[in-house]
């Protein structure tokens, strides 16, 4: 089984903690799912500014360090931000990549998408491209045309020798989007074809199946992973809400596990 098969499990905590409550979540992770972790690949993308700590937790476990974002530009004069190549410093592995909350409320751009993919390559960080749809695109079926774009924009250019995850994220489904939508198996079904289909139109099939994954993201819980992602094309899952509270976690985590 190459690495691309192992289910993937990532909990974005978001901006949702402080710092006690996450040193306190990190370490709840090494116990509730250090055993899974040997068999899946199970991680945890904390605040920035708590990277170091948590990487220490995890340090002695099998569970991986992921990071929210990543600078556009290699090191040099760019206030605010944190290059890839700290980040893999930290230990980083995984690291998000156009989050549809930095996109809507933060101005990132396609354009800045891909450039923090090519950080992120350069630097042996594992991007986790996150695309989806609004819900007036996804009522005007623009669904297909959205997420295609956003991939095509992002890995535009980019020679396809490391892992890269895409994380399928319809933004109505978000739990905190306010839509009050939930998706169905169907829905994520039919993206998992179509984003399998924009990297195979890419790239050689043989590199797309070496190296892409595809996960899904948007209200996953214990009561819906095994519907959403148990479908073809789809290793896993990019968790939010769900992911602070590890009893929840382990329903994800269990549907791959078993
Ligand atoms: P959610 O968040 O699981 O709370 O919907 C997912 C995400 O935004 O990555």
């Amino acid at each position: 089984m190459s690495s691309q098969d192992r289910p993937l499990v990532i909990g974005n905590w978001k901006m949702n903690l402080t710092r006690a409550q996450t040193l306190v979540l990190a370490r709840q992770y090494v116990e509730a799912f250090g055993a899974a972790a040997e068999k899946i690949d199970i991680g945890a993308a904390p605040s920035l500014a708590t990277l170091k700590e948590v990487g220490e937790i995890f340090a002695d476990s099998p569970l991986t360090l992921a990071a929210q974002t990543v600078a556009a530009e290699a090191p040099g004069a760019l206030t605010g931000e944190v290059s890839a190549g700290m980040l893999a410093e930290f230990g980083v592995r995984y690291c998000l990549v156009g989050h549809s909350e930095r996109r809507q409320r933060l101005g990132e751009s396609d354009a800045m998408v891909h450039d923090k993919v090519i950080q992120a390559m350069a630097a042996n960080l594992v991007p986790v491209i996150c695309v989806g749809e609004t819900l007036d695109e996804r009522n005007a079926q623009k669904k297909e045309v959205i997420v295609t774009g956003k991939i095509s924009a992002a890995l535009e250019g980019i020679t396809l020798d490391r892992p890269v995850v895409i994380a399928y994220e319809p933004i109505w489904a978000i739990s905190t989007s306010g839509s009050g939508q939930t998706d169905t198996g169907e829905n994520v079904a039919i993206m998992a074809e179509v984003i399998h289909q924009a990297l195979v139109d890419r790239f050689p099939i043989e590199q797309v199946m070496k190296y892409c994954s595809i996960i899904y993201g948007g209200s996953v819980d214990e009561t819906n992973a095994s519907e959403y992602l148990h479908q073809k094309y789809i290793r896993g899952a990019l968790v939010g809400g769900a992911s602070l509270k590890p009893e929840r976690l382990r329903g994800v985590i269990e549907t791959l596990t078993q």
